[in-house]
């Protein structure tokens, strides 16, 4: 497939299959986020990834999901197998870096979902508790976390009609992610 193709099909994933992942997967994800462009190449980030079983439990209460869908969240035995924390060491970068997490976390993505594997970038997190769950440094800051597993759901993407930014479920439990048409976004040559 692609790498347009790959970009196309992905969309978030919030409900997973309980098939661990490879570790060898999940370093290949790392090691694409590591070589991931950087502002003036500091390379601030770090990752901490979680996978093992107990681990992972201890982690999904502090993540929030779907804020569009009202008290909806992933049930057990649909719940996240592995996440990967991307860190910014602030020794290394004192300010800003959310581009640069944001750059890594697409190659993570896409590098999960060349195996077939879902994931859901997470930027509500009760930072606090996860700092200390994790044994986060000081000097390091959680930014966002990325929840992967094998996706047991297959939602759809489709051209926003009217103004609502709104992802969806419909009447089948199917998920519907709304984006802007092309032409509302695109400027050639002038706004
Ligand atoms: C920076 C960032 C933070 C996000 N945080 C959350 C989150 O905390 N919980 C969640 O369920 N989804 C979260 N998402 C996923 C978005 O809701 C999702 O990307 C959006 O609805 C569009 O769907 P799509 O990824 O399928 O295109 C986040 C996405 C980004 C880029």
């Amino acid at each position: 497939m692609s790498t347009y193709e790959l970009i196309m099909q992905r969309r978030t994933i919030r409900q997973f299959k309980q098939q661990p992942l490879e570790d060898e997967l999940l370093e290949r994800c790392v090691n694409a986020a590591r070589v991931a462009p950087s502002a003036a190449n500091l390379q601030p980030l770090e990752y901490i990834v979680v996978a093992d079983p107990e681990a992972v439990e201890q982690v999904f209460p502090h993540t929030a999901w779907a804020g569009y869908l009202p008290d909806w969240k992933p049930q057990p035995g649909e719940q996240p197998v592995a996440y990967i924390f991307i860190l910014i060491n602030r020794e290394r970068c004192p300010q800003g870096g959310d581009m640069d997490v944001g750059i890594a976390a697409e190659n993570i993505t896409l590098t999960a979902l060349e195996e077939g594997v879902g994931s859901c970038m997470i930027g509500s997190l009760d930072r606090v508790a996860l700092t200390g769950l994790l044994g986060v440094p000081e000097h390091c800051e959680i930014s966002l976390a990325i929840a992967l597993g094998y996706p047991a759901q297959e939602p759809v993407m489709e051209e926003m009609t009217g103004d609502s930014v709104k992802y969806y479920l419909d009447r089948d439990g199917k998920l519907h992610v709304p984006k802007r048409p092309l032409d509302q976004v695109l400027h050639w040559n002038r706004y």
